[in-house]
């Protein structure tokens, strides 16, 4: 559980189970000894929150990534779509707003630091090593592939790599998480620290 939760977690909009939430704030607050935290995938705040809570006290730092433009399934007619994320005048989706105002709202802001770019293009230059990485952002392959080769690398031996949405079973959701998944067990360089719900969680060898 997460102790004193500044905001109604149910009047985010995000896709995070509390057990998944509780788990995310656990293990950072773990992490957090070894380096800052960085989450590819913010969306409106949810994991932020519960990451940045880990972070606030435990005196560290969240990076919070997220190009804000929604993945695959947020685009209009998709499935995940949410009218109140669409900017007619641009013509994109743009979750920034809701974003923020929820960091402020969770008394975040001296903690968080969000980066609104691309994961690939905010990585180019990237040299901070990190305490834990939560790897959340597109869904598809490639996207998946991308957030793992430009984060993972940079997670400290001890580190946390969390990655949302594993699902064994291909009826119950995309398969790109799972695959990441299994290759960052099968490089030798990370142990499995279990799943909960569908969060996986790997230690840096
Ligand atoms: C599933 S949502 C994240 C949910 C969030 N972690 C929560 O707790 O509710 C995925 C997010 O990843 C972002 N995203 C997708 N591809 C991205 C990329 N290549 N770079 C940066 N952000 C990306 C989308 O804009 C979207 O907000």
């Amino acid at each position: 559980m997460i102790p004193e939760m500044p905001v109604d977690m149910d009047l985010i909009k995000g896709f995070l189970a509390p057990d998944e939430a509780a788990a995310l704030y656990e293990q950072a607050l773990q992490a957090c000894a070894h380096g800052p935290v960085l989450e590819i995938g913010s969306y409106c705040g949810k994991s932020t929150i519960c990451l940045g809570l880990a972070c606030q006290r435990a005196g560290s730092t969240l990076f919070a990534l997220d190009h804000h433009r929604g993945s695959e399934e947020h685009q209009k007619g998709e499935m995940f779509h949410d009218a109140d994320l669409y900017d007619p005048r641009e013509a994109v989706m743009d979750s920034f707003g809701e974003f923020r105002r929820n960091i402020r709202a969770a008394g975040l802001e001296d903690v968080v630091v969000p980066i609104v770019a691309g994961s690939a293009v905010a990585a180019r230059h990237w040299n901070t090593p990190l305490g834990m990485v939560f790897i959340d952002g597109g869904h598809s392959l490639e996207a998946a592939l991308t957030d793992y080769r430009c984060w993972a690398v940079h997670v400290v031996r001890g580190g946390v790599l969390a990655i949302h949405d594993l699902f064994a079973d291909a009826h119950l959701g995309g398969q790109a998480p799972y695959a990441v998944y299994r290759m960052a067990l099968a490089s030798g360089l990370f142990e499995s620290l279990g799943q909960v719900n569908s969060l996986g969680l790997l230690r840096r060898l």
